[in-house]
């Protein structure tokens, strides 16, 4: 019997927003996830007290004024600025690429020494059509910049040489002319209090919710209790990945209680020597400020991916590219499948951009 309006597989940020939307319009929606937990990447799991993103750290950032009342109706944000530090050498210097970073590198006090070490450096590489990430990278930064902050942490990001990396992977270097450390450009910024749980407690209030359900494990029985469904996994294994597998790079967390009150000052340390071999520190008391004795620590470690790990980073290849828009041919198709997310999409997104496009899909579909 159908008892449902929609079945939604996946209880990430977008299958939560989707569920939300149409149980405003007085759709009955039942929400499925493999895991053990909802949220998708953007659980919190509370260790001692201290909310660790347990899928990676997550930072709210938009411009998009709508996105940001729309978040805040469900938590209250503090004022968290990402603003990372590099660990290289030895040496710690400022993210992004600013004048913080440029007088740690040179020691220049003004923008334009700084310009003209870089502009010099650029022209001496003097590579116009770069052929790979390195050739890139030099012809856009210069070669200080892109050897101590770029080269080795991106090859261990990647598992590959920067020569043997697409220059595509890096579209545009954000360089400052200011002294000015906050990663992101937005103009709304900050961490849920009480972490990203809230927001989606608030999301799936009155909804349905199974947990540790894999969709095609009952696959014909979920199927029969709703109209239709919204899909959010990965759209190959819809398809019994009949045109092949998608591949992602994978990520691997070790969490670490330590009894200090401060581990490294920062919530994000990035390790960019090739010896060390995470990519990053992320302490994540720091995100909300706490004020705990103790602390946790996750280090973050870039792993090759295998069907068996969690996805993270699609690989945007050509060879991948060709294999979606197979798949995307057939799911177009579909009548009563909505499919949507990172997974259903095979497409990196931050979270206002899930929520945007989850927003726009349900109105789509109940108006
Ligand atoms: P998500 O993956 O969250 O949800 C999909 C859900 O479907 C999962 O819970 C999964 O278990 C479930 N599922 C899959 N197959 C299933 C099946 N067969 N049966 C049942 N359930 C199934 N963004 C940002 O704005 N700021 C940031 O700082 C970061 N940081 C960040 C770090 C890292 C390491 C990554 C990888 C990503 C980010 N992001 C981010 C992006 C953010 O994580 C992303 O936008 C959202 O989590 C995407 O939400 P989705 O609902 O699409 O997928």
């Amino acid at each position: 019997m159908q008892k449902y309006d929609y079945l939604i597989v996946g209880a990430g940020l977008f299958g939560c927003v989707f569920a939300h939307e149409a149980t405003k319009q007085g759709k009955k929606c039942l929400v499925v996830d493999k895991r053990t937990h909802v949220g998708g990447n953007v659980y919190c799991e509370n260790i001692d007290g201290i909310n660790v993103h347990k899928y990676g750290a997550h930072i709210f950032h938009t411009n998009d004024k709508a996105i940001w009342d729309y978040v805040n109706q469900f938590a209250e944000f503090n004022n968290y600025i990402n603003s990372p530090i590099s660990l290289s050498k030895g040496k710690l210097y400022n993210l992004p690429f600013n004048m913080n970073t440029f007088y740690q590198l040179w020691g220049t006090k003004t923008p334009e020494e700084a310009k003209t070490i870089i502009e010099s450096q650029i022209k001496q590489f003097g590579v116009k059509t770069p052929k790979n990430l390195e050739e890139q990278a030099l012809s856009l930064i210069g070669k200080d910049v892109y050897e101590t902050l770029i080269k080795e942490y991106t090859e261990k990001q990647w598992g590959k040489k920067a020569t043997d990396l697409p220059s595509f992977i890096i579209k545009r270097l954000p360089v400052r002319y200011t002294f000015n450390n906050n990663y992101f450009n937005d103009t709304y910024q900050g961490i849920p209090i009480g972490g990203y749980n809230k927001i989606i407690d608030g999301l799936l209030k009155d909804i349905d919710v199974k947990t540790n359900v894999d969709f095609f494990e009952e696959k014909e029985e979920l199927s029969a209790l709703a109209n239709k469904i919204v899909y959010t996994g990965k759209i190959d294994e819809f398809y019994n990945y009949k045109f092949g597998n998608l591949e992602y790079r994978s990520l691997r967390f070790e969490n670490i209680r330590l009894d200090t009150d401060n581990y490294q000052g920062n919530a994000v340390v990035n390790y960019n020597d090739a010896t060390v071999p995470y990519t990053r520190i992320i302490e994540h008391k720091h995100f909300e400020f706490g004020k705990q004795k103790h602390t946790v620590i996750t280090k973050e470690f870039s792993e090759k991916w295998t069907q068996e790990k969690e996805a993270y980073y699609p690989i945007n290849n050509d060879d991948n590219q060709n294999k979606y828009q197979q798949y995307r041919a057939l799911s177009i198709q579909e009548d009563n499948i909505i499919f949507g997310g990172r997974l259903a999409e095979y497409k990196y997104y931050d979270m206002h951009q899930i929520i945007a496009s989850a927003l726009q899909k349900s109105k789509q579909e109940l108006s």
